[in-house]
């Protein structure tokens, strides 16, 4: 059972205190009568109307996270803030980063509460391409580009999957429809000293770019994920902002991971 307040956040009516102001004013009904309290406790059978508009709460959502650097991949956290906090304050409780980026890494990350669809898309089984943007201190040759293809010791049990390296043209002039290759000096390197590259990988292992650069003697000092299977970050999100996929976008992803 859930309270009448939450069920209304979850929604999207907005925020706690605006969907209590909602109640007050005498909008929202609970099987045709008018229900003022916030506290009501509903069952799965009652029917919730706010203006005589019937509403209800869909039972998975699906946000794309621009995640910025400084927060953890979890639900909760004693130490640092979580990717949780950064989505709007309508979306459910129930949502959960699927895998994980390292704190200091950027870029997309899906949260859902489907938790079919998450199994789906970390199952190494049915496992979907991750594409990540960083920057490396150190050479990048094409003796790398091969050397991630024939897959690498990184200590574990098993050598990497075959990884596609590319290494991005030097010029600060990207080509067009690259943007996400995006540049962002750091003071102390110049850009000459921390070659671009683009790395596909079939796994998620564990630190796994990082890993895979430090077997070749480099260092990955800013990483970034592009895409996970058909999902491409939305570029025009600034880190730390997010916004729900598209139902296009869950089809897709669905259709990929035989979810
Ligand atoms: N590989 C890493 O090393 N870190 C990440 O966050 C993701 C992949």
């Amino acid at each position: 059972k859930m309270r009448l307040d939450k069920y209304l956040c979850e929604a999207g009516l907005g925020t706690r205190s605006q969907v209590k102001k909602l109640l007050k004013s005498g909008v929202v009904a609970v099987n045709g009568r008018t229900v003022l309290r916030p506290e009501q406790k509903l069952s799965e059978t009652d029917r919730v109307e706010v203006s005589g508009k019937e509403i209800s709460v869909s039972e998975f959502e699906y946000w794309m996270l621009n995640k910025p650097d400084g927060y953890v991949s979890a639900t909760e956290d004693r130490t640092f803030p979580t990717v949780l906090e950064l989505l709007p304050e309508g979306a459910r409780g129930d949502l959960f980063p699927v895998g994980r980026l390292d704190r200091d890494t950027e870029g997309l990350l899906l949260l859902t509460n489907d938790g079919k669809l998450a199994h789906f898309l970390l199952s190494p089984r049915r496992h979907v391409d991750k594409v990540y943007y960083a920057r490396i201190r150190g050479e990048i040759t094409e003796a790398h580009v091969k050397a991630f293809e024939e897959g690498l010791d990184i200590g574990d049990e098993k050598r990497t999957l075959p990884a596609v390296l590319e290494i991005l043209p030097k010029s600060r002039e990207k080509d067009a429809g690259a943007s996400e290759w995006e540049s962002r000096e750091s003071e102390d390197c110049t850009p000459e000293a921390e070659p671009e590259i683009r790395v596909t990988l079939r796994e998620g292992r564990y630190h796994q770019v990082k890993r895979m650069f430090e077997a070749v003697g480099c260092r990955v000092m800013y990483l970034k994920r592009l895409s996970m299977g058909s999902l491409r970050l939305d570029e025009t999100l600034a880190p730390g902002e997010a916004r729900p996929l598209t139902e296009e976008e869950v089809k897709v992803l669905k259709e990929e991971t035989g979810c």
